[in-house]
């Protein structure tokens, strides 16, 4: 990345108008400050970043912590820091609870043993009006609170709480600018997101995503691949390309791109050995892009292809834009072509009109599809979208023993996929140390199934030979059988 060195910004002017010198101007305020209150207190301000969403809300994070460590501040592990940022999910309602429960707890820290905390909120459900209405009135201890489009601004808007002393808000309605070329603080050495796309255009009836994310605009690619290439130089090998549906990329761009294509120029970039991508649509899934898949030898043979119910009938109403069966022959096609490809799904159980029948279309889905594994979440009303209004809301005990019923059949499947690989060598990518198992390490295999084997921190981001001795479910038990493959 071409970051901008802060001793050489000229602080006694006014800020530049252009992005992102702003915003380097701004954070060489910020460190004075920082600098000051460090000698004040004689120690080192810390931060906290915690991230409560998907991919893109943790690559966001990436861009905060950045942001705060090139000012100066220590990352905490803990949150009894001076600077304590949630960047927030308000895709279900548990979500936002959990959001509120910790806001609290904050509070209390705050109060008890260090006055003079900063707690941030951002993120998507800071993208709604009523939240924001209720953390003024019920956490007035917060200090500054903005949302998903203005993420870049962080310094420029801690600035401005710093001079205030009060609580700052901003939040803007629609995604402006895409600034780039700030600072980003990764959390794996080895892996890395890549946002490719921002927002959605779906406007799937349950989902409040394209409300608080905007209008689907894809980066262009070079500023993409120089990403990418800047990520290898840097001792990256696996990227993740990220958007909320990577397969309708490049179609707002001048010059169109389409993503098979993106994929392949990915694919060109030295020193990377494995791209993944989240998610696909299943609506916009092309043949271009299974064939590109299928001859590569970095993309990972995982697709994860959101289904969400297996009820034709339902899927009209959730406005997906396809059927049980276009998603059945979607997964034939996939599976001709790439006959070793992991599939891993969403499902919503709970959706409102889902009869026992549209259920039992969802169960007799999954016995077809055979998912390496899935995410199942019961249905949750979302304030704005078209789902929160429909009739024939199920009932909780309903929805719940649908649950159940539906992650018992996940399990027998996946246990019985996973179950096929027991005793072979395969290649891991190791990513960390086991934190249950002593002297375990754990990491991915191309499909991304999990695998735990005896090992140390000397193979942490390396790519090794293990033999998968046991399958536990959804992860393995394994040995090391050979190094730096
Ligand atoms: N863009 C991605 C994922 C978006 S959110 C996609 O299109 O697949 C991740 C998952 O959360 C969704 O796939 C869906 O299964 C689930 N989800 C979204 N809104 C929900 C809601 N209101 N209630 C329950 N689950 C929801
Ligand atoms: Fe939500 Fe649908 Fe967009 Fe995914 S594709 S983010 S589920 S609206
Ligand atoms: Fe949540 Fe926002 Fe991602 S609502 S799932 S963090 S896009």
């Amino acid at each position: 990345m071409r970051e901008i060195d802060l001793d050489k910004i000229e602080i006694n002017m006014g800020p530049p108008t252009e992005e992102p010198a702003r915003q380097y101007y701004f954070m060489a305020k910020c460190r004075e400050w920082i600098r000051a209150e460090s000698k004040r207190l004689g120690r080192a301000l810390t931060c906290a970043t915690v991230t409560f969403g998907c991919q893109m809300n943790a690559k966001d994070s990436e861009k905060l912590s950045g942001i705060l460590q090139k000012i100066g501040y220590v990352a905490a592990d803990t949150e009894k820091a001076d600077l304590v940022l949630y960047n927030t999910c308000t895709v279900r309602e548990n979500a936002n609870t959990r959001v509120y429960g910790r806001i609290g707890y904050l509070g209390r820290i705050k109060y008890r043993e260090n006055p003079q905390m900063k707690i941030a909120l951002c993120g998507c459900m800071m993208q709604e009006a009523h939240v924001v209405d209720k953390i003024k009135q019920s956490y007035p201890f917060v200090n500054l609170i903005f949302g998903t489009h203005n993420i870049y601004k962080l310094a420029e808007l801690l600035y401005e709480q710093i001079q205030s002393g009060g609580m700052v808000v901003e939040i803007e309605k629609e995604s402006g600018k895409i600034v780039e070329e700030l600072p980003s603080e990764r959390k794996f050495d080895f892996k890395a997101g890549v946002n490719i796309m921002y927002g959605c255009n779906n406007f799937c009836s349950y989902c409040i995503v394209p409300y608080v994310r905007g209008r689907e605009r894809s980066r262009k690619p070079d500023d993409i691949i120089r990403e990418v290439e800047d990520l290898a130089d840097n001792g990256v090998t696996e990227v993740m390309l990220l958007g909320q549906n990577v397969n309708s990329y490049g179609k707002t761009l001048e010059n169109p791109v389409n993503f098979a294509e993106l994929l392949q120029m990915a694919e060109q970039v030295e020193g990377i050995r494995r791209i993944r991508f989240m998610t696909p649509h299943p609506k916009d899934l092309s043949d271009d892009l299974i064939r590109v898949m299928a001859n590569s030898k970095k993309i990972c043979h995982h697709l994860h292809l959101p289904v969400q119910s297996g009820s034709s009938r339902i899927l009209k109403l959730m406005n997906r834009h396809y059927t049980k069966e276009d998603y059945l022959a979607l997964v034939a096609r996939v599976r001709a072509a790439i006959p070793d490809v992991a599939l891993t799904t969403d499902i919503i159980v709970g959706f409102p009109g889902e009869t026992e029948e549209d259920f039992m279309e969802t169960m007799d889905l999954v016995s077809r599809a055979r998912y390496h594994s899935a995410y199942t979440f019961l249905y949750s009303p979302r304030e704005g979208t078209p789902a929160a209004v429909m009739e024939g809301r199920v009932e909780e005990q309903v929805a719940g023993e649908r649950y159940n019923r539906l992650i018992g059949r996940i399990r027998d499947i996946s246990q019985e996929l996973a179950a096929e690989s027991t005793g072979k060598i395969m290649e891991v990518l190791v990513e960390e140390i086991n934190t249950k198992r002593e002297n375990f390490v754990s990491g991915r295999l191309e499909n991304n199934l999990l695998v735990h084997f005896p090992g140390d921190k000397k193979l942490l981001g390396q790519y090794v030979k293990v033999k998968l001795l046991e399958c536990m479910g959804f992860y393995y038990l394994g040995e090391l059988v050979g190094k730096n493959v």
